[in-house]
């Protein structure tokens, strides 16, 4: 029995020291000290031998017990405490970092002028509308009073998708749709992206942003028209800033306006800014066409609207004095950094 309990000590004290992670550990634990383990058998076995043996076997078996208790324990700390050094390093945080001066992203100038324009026309009640950018035909021209080989087509080439499918060319796209989907009376703007198949220059990008503004109801006039772009002009450039309107031809309003504002470099004074002439164009305007009301199923001699769709783009310029468009897309940080 001496000589087993001899045996026992070696493999088991060379299995433990061989161990270096805590499943084997584990195992080990069960394999010396479960209820089936070699030891707890001795133990049992203690009970039908003699006095004698009893008095030499019984402390041998409690020595080595304890003494591979210990063992394994020990093992046991060593191996969980450089587990635990590992898991530290693997997944060290500083909680120390100084993030004030890390660089965190943040919003083009153009989208924060987005923003901007949806917060001022949501708190005059209108609408935030958003439709798609890859447009039919019918949406984009035919439905506005521009029908195919109509000369206006030509001022708004763009990217062909199939034959009847392209790149909205502006925001006006979603006139009628807004007016089918949510009927009047309707208080509606829409921000987003169009394109155009342009050769690029400091005005003129074949990606840029407009704003579509619609108002259909009983009753509406050029004056809702002028006061609706008053205020939302004076609250993004300033109470100084004035507007006017000029004749203008786009097939879906009658009659239609290009629209300037004041110039924000002399106010009104003439520069080279404003090319000597005191004002600077923001987009077209006027009065629905009832036609268009008519490709949206609205009673045009009941209903009447104005709409308007303007460069987001050209505003940022204007509002921040860049002097190329081309910088908006360029992705360079140096310049959307400065805003
Ligand atoms: N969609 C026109 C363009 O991109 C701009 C425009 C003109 C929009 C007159 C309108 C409008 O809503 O009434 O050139």
């Amino acid at each position: 029995m001496m000589k087993k309990l001899e045996q026992l000590r070696k493999i088991a004290t060379d299995d433990i020291s061989r161990a270096n992670d805590s499943k084997t550990i584990e195992d080990l634990e069960i394999k010396y000290f479960g209820k089936k383990s070699e030891l707890s058998e001795i133990l049992k076995s203690i009970v039908s031998l003699s006095n004698d043996e009893k008095r030499e076997i019984g402390p041998a078996v409690n020595s080595l017990k304890l003494e591979l208790f210990s063992f394994i324990e020990n093992k046991k700390n060593e191996i969980l405490k450089s587990e635990l050094e590992i898991k530290m390093k693997k997944e060290y945080i500083d909680p120390t970092i100084d993030l004030k001066n890390e660089k965190i992203g943040h919003l083009h100038p153009a989208t924060q002028l987005r923003y901007r324009l949806e917060d001022i026309f949501k708190s005059m009640g209108f609408v935030i509308y958003d439709g798609p950018q890859i447009e039919t035909d019918f949406f984009n021209f035919e439905a506005l009073n521009i029908p195919k080989n109509h000369p206006a087509r030509d001022m708004q080439d763009t990217f062909y998708v199939k034959d009847d499918v392209v790149l909205r060319t502006h925001t006006s796209n979603c006139q009628v749709r807004a007016l089918k989907e949510l009927g009047v009376s309707l208080k509606a703007v829409v921000p987003g992206r169009v394109f155009r198949n342009e050769a690029s220059d400091a005005t003129h990008e074949h990606t840029f942003n407009q704003i579509e503004c619609i108002v259909v109801d009983e009753n509406i006039s050029i004056a809702n028209l002028i006061s609706t772009v008053d205020g939302f002009v004076k609250k993004i450039f300033g109470d100084n800033v004035k507007i006017r309107l000029r004749p203008g031809y786009f097939p879906f309003v009658e009659p239609g306006f290009e629209l300037d504002i004041s110039c924000l470099v002399c106010g009104g004074k003439k520069c080279p800014a404003c090319k000597h002439t005191g004002w600077l164009e923001l987009g077209g305007t006027g009065m629905i066409h009832p036609n268009v009301l008519k490709s949206a199923d609205i009673d045009s001699s009941h209903y009447s609207g104005f709409a308007f769709g303007f460069g987001i783009d050209r505003m940022m310029m204007q509002k921040y004095k860049i002097e190329d468009i081309r910088w908006s897309m360029s992705g360079d940080l140096r310049f959307v950094n400065q805003f």
